[in-house]
């Protein structure tokens, strides 16, 4: 084996409301590791770089292939899936931080519930009246395919919202992922049965008005989805049925 170690900066904190620290470990190189598979082998020998046994560092994480977007944490300062973070290609001592945008649950791990909360705000679903056959749905144009497809990519990571400065711990404002959601079911033959209730939601108050159009969201977004274009849509959608309303139209 190589005489090569990784560093880890690691921003600790020992439940929800305590202090945070800063805490290093300093392990063997391992060819082709990921940050993911680094904590796996603190996890197993978690001895600081003091060369004290210490808590085991606490992460979440679930598919490992950047599908399901839980790892995500701010590597070296940048919002990113810890399990596609490769070590080569990160500067060292490499730091590790949680979403400041979320309460910590401990070290790495945070409750993103927030997000989960705007979907619900939005109806990010399509309605059902019951399991039994309806028939076949509506046929959907290709391009309006390619466009759903890429909305449907999102994984609820929080890398946008976490980039975005209208986002903070003491507003309610639903963020970029949840107002592409909206577009999506919006765009659904089905799921526009209640479009009028989305867009009502993204009226009111942390809704689209509260974005402040840094763009800041679609830079960090992992998937590429097109948050701006999602953004500016849902405005559009939104001011028509606002002027509709109006004059009952
Ligand atoms: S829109 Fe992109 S950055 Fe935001 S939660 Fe979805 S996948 Fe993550
Ligand atoms: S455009 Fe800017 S303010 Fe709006 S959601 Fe994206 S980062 Fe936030
Ligand atoms: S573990 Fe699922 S995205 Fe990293």
């Amino acid at each position: 084996m190589s005489n090569k170690t990784i560093t880890f900066k690691i921003l600790r904190q020992d439940g929800p409301n305590h202090p945070s620290y800063w805490e290093t470990f300093v392990i063997p190189y391992l060819p082709n590791s990921n940050v993911i598979s680094c904590l796996m082998d603190i996890q197993k020998n978690p001895i600081n770089s003091e060369g004290k046994k210490v808590r085991p560092v606490v992460w979440d994480c679930n598919c490992l292939e950047e599908v399901c977007g839980t790892c995500t944490m701010v590597i070296n300062g940048k919002t990113r899936q810890s399990c596609s973070a490769l070590i080569d290609k990160l500067m060292q001592p490499i730091t590790l931080q949680p979403l400041s945008k979320f309460p910590v649950v401990r070290d790495l791990a945070v409750d993103r519930s927030r997000m989960f909360e705007a979907l619900k705000r939005i109806k990010a679903w399509v309605p059902m009246d019951g399991y039994h056959d309806l028939g076949p749905g509506d046929k959907i144009l290709p391009d309006h395919q390619g466009v759903a497809y890429k909305l449907s990519e999102c994984m609820t990571c929080g890398c946008c919202v976490e980039a975005c400065p209208q986002y903070s711990r003491d507003n309610n404002f639903v963020g970029a992922a949840a107002i592409s959601q909206a577009r999506l079911f919006n765009m659904h033959p089905t799921g526009k049965l209640i479009a009028n209730e989305r867009l009502d939601s993204l009226m009111d108050d942390g809704g689209i008005a509260a974005c402040g159009n840094a763009q800041n969201c679609v830079e960090v977004c992992p998937k590429s989805i097109p948050l701006t274009e999602s953004i500016a849509e849902m405005g559009r959608q939104s001011s028509k049925r606002f002027w509709k309303t109006l004059f009952q139209i």
